[in-house]
């Protein structure tokens, strides 16, 4: 037991024979650290122990944990109204959200789907995408997606991400078939997309991508000049754009939404992660006027057919719309702006770093890659001995801290890269 405390206290003891971890070898993996208490950008160890959070729970937290304006909100929810299904029913916070959304989304993405978490709001957008083709009388079923990219875990999203980033290719056979390209980020790709999309354009429901950013499949980066090309190609050959912004949005590259920065409106938008603040699983599927005509009609048949048990919960909404709160009175972007230009000076000297390959930083991510893949266990274990929480993706170390983080903190996560990377 290195990370965990020597003597843990009896809920961990008695639970943790009976626990299942994400993406964790559970024999060989040393064992979790037991949080008891968060706060702003920091997490309390049940030992006392204190970690600077560089990674903001996979991204979520953006105001940073506790904030007490998301708290009184969920707090004063939980007595009126935790949840009630959305079948026929509806709330205040839910409809609240949906208005303030479809008001801040680019264009006229301004219907809302709400689900629980990020990989089925991924599934209602391909179910969506396929059924608008279908109420438009085409059978179209298959999507573009790119190498590298990562959309979640569920069935229908792993068949969207790049079978070998998002260690999904165990699976292949469970996976219907889709169309793997390269970004357009040169002449000869963005040549051989169109002829994809020209060849294929008939069966082809939608292209999906993670706008600026590809997350998961090792924090790179794209220019918004090649963002617009997908989104143009698209409408050129008449497909259905669905950009997953539910790493990239709400602040993290630098706009609210990473495609208002290559002025694309996809036809279909994903949201979760930071949509909450981190507070509560919530996600949300936004689709533009013209999607949504698609599915209004007298025939039953062609209403959209999803709906997850706890779809817009209550006390989701009431932390998202609280989140989105925070986002019109403090100035986050400022914020990003910060810590992008913090990141960038102090992350510069790992350059000097023989393990490393590269450094760069967009917005409120940044990135130190190295040459060869490290002992990931030892290096967690290394950054929690000097008092941070970074978890490295393969090969790259990043930094998505909570948009809120004090300078010197973030200073002691960039510092606490640079010196375990020099030892
Ligand atoms: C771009 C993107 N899409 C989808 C997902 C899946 O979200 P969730 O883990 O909430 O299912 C993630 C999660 O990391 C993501 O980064």
């Amino acid at each position: 037991m290195t990370d965990a405390q020597p003597s843990p206290p009896a809920w961990y003891r008695d639970g943790i024979d009976h626990i299942w971890l994400p993406y964790t070898q559970m024999k060989t993996a040393r064992p979790p650290l037991p949080v008891v208490r968060s706060e702003g950008a920091r997490l309390h160890l049940a030992d006392g122990r204190v970690l600077i959070d560089g990674i903001a729970s996979w991204w979520t937290a953006a105001h940073g944990y506790n904030h007490p304006h998301i708290l009184a909100a969920v707090e004063a929810q939980l007595r009126r109204l935790p949840h009630v299904m959305f079948g026929g029913l509806v709330h205040e916070p839910a409809l609240r959200l949906a208005r303030r959304l479809a008001e801040i989304a680019p264009g006229d993405l301004e219907r809302v789907f709400f689900a629980e978490s990020g990989s089925v709001s991924v599934e209602v957008a391909l179910k969506m995408a396929v059924q608008y083709w279908l109420n438009r009388g085409e059978t179209r079923a298959r999507f573009v997606f790119f190498r590298h990219g990562y959309h979640g875990d569920t069935t229908g999203a792993m068949a969207v991400c790049d079978p070998d980033e998002g260690m999904h290719a165990r699976f292949s056979a469970l996976l219907p078939r889709h169309l793997m390209a390269e970004l357009p980020e040169d002449d000869a790709r963005t040549r051989a997309l169109d002829a994809l999309l020209a060849r294929r354009r008939h069966e082809i429901a939608g292209i999906v991508i993670e706008p600026l950013v590809q997350g998961a499949g090792g924090m790179r980066f794209h220019a918004p000049a090649v963002l617009a090309t997908v989104a143009r190609l698209a409408q050129e050959h008449g497909v259905l754009l669905i950009a997953d912004e539910i790493f990239t949005g709400f602040g993290r590259t630098g706009t609210l939404f990473a495609s208002e920065q290559a002025a694309v409106v996809p036809d279909i938008m994903t949201l979760s992660k930071a949509l909450t603040g981190g507070v509560a699983p919530l996600s949300a599927c936004l689709a533009r006027a013209h999607v949504f005509a698609a599915f209004c009609d007298d025939d039953p048949e062609k209403a959209l057919m999803h709906g997850p048990t706890y779809m817009a919960h209550a006390l989701g909404c009431a932390a998202a719309n609280a989140a989105l709160d925070l986002f019109a009175r403090e100035d986050r972007l400022a914020q990003v702006a910060a810590i992008a230009e913090q990141m960038r000076t102090e992350l510069a000297p790992c350059r000097d770093l023989p393990a490393v390959r590269e450094v760069r930083v967009k917005g409120a991510i940044g990135v130190v890659e190295l040459r060869e893949p490290p002992d990931l266990e030892a290096l967690r274990a290394a950054f929690v001995a000097r008092g941070v929480w970074i978890r490295p993706l393969g090969q790259v170390i990043y930094l998505t801290p909570p948009l809120t983080i004090a300078p010197d903190d973030l200073s002691r996560l960039t510092g606490a890269i640079r010196a375990v990377l020099a030892d």
